[in-house]
């Protein structure tokens, strides 16, 4: 497997995926996804690993988001795209018949954010931020953000931190029921592996079987995927997105005409 932007190791029977651009915050440019869903191709298909941890490079970040600098000048039917790739790849995470756990190393924004929900569950170290800024952008989350938060932490507040583009601490997300636990950062992993060495007592069928129900409950919302793909595409017909993320680029503050 030949991967420029994720490391992929296996110690024992646990996969360990870590999104690897340091320098950009671990920012998910398009290859790095379809990378994300290669790994966990692999993963699955290895016979000798029972769980994955997915994380960040560094101690800043786990991601912070898609890489802005590739989609500021999208179309609609890039934008469209570009969504419906995020979206393919995080359910294949989200689906995956082994249990994935997000270790949450630092900044989670937009599509890290999304990224670590798609994961069977979340672990976060206590210098984890959550957040999803897409509103600053003249954007709405395109990799099933709109979707997975709600499940995970209700309409309200879910709506709440969509719409303010907040960013909330480890505690925060805790309280929220947005991370199952918190640890220190050098624990993170370890908590992660801890929880995983549990699961692989278990019988591994029963475990993918419970993966395959309890995403079952939420089919229902496939429509609201759907539509997230179009409204993201959408966005890419605005003034603002251009204005959002030139502002983001080059570092200034955002004017918006609601255009
Ligand atoms: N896409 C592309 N590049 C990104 C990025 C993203 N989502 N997030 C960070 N980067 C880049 C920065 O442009 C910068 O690159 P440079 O050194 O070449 O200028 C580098 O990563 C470091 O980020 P910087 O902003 O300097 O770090 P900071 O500590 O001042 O701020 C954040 C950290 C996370 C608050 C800030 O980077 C941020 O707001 N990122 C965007 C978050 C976002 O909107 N995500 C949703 C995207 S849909």
């Amino acid at each position: 497997m030949n991967l420029h932007n994720l490391l992929y190791t296996v110690e024992g029977d646990i996969c360990i995926i870590t999104i690897n651009r340091p320098d950009k915050l671990n920012a998910l440019n398009k290859e790095t996804i379809s990378e994300v869903g290669m790994a966990i191709d692999a993963a699955v298909q290895d016979a000798d690993v029972r769980g994955i941890i997915i994380t960040g490079s560094g101690s800043k970040a786990f991601v912070a988001g898609a890489d802005i600098s590739e989609f500021a000048s999208y179309n609609l039917a890039q934008g469209m795209e570009l969504s419906a790739h995020g979206h393919a790849v995080f359910n294949k995470v989200e689906h995956c018949p082994k249990p994935v756990i997000a270790a949450v190393n630092g900044f989670a924004l937009g599509g890290g954010c999304e990224l670590a929900m798609a994961c069977h569950m979340r672990v976060a170290a206590s210098n984890a931020r959550f957040g999803q800024p897409e509103v600053k952008l003249g954007l709405i989350p395109g990799y099933a953000g709109t979707q997975r938060l709600p499940q995970l932490i209700g309409k309200g507040r879910a709506m709440e931190l969509l719409m303010t583009a907040d960013m909330i601490d480890a505690a925060e997300a805790h309280r929220l029921g947005l991370v199952n636990h918190v640890t220190e950062p050098d624990q993170l992993l370890d908590t992660c592996r801890a929880i995983l060495t549990k699961i692989s007592a278990q019988a591994p069928l029963a475990i993918s079987e419970i993966i395959r129900t309890v995403n079952a409950y939420y089919d229902k919302t496939q429509n609201g995927f759907q539509t997230e793909i179009e409204r993201f595409g959408a966005c890419f017909t605005t003034e603002d997105v251009r204005e959002g993320t030139d502002a983001f680029l080059n570092k200034r503050k955002a004017e918006f005409k609601g255009r």
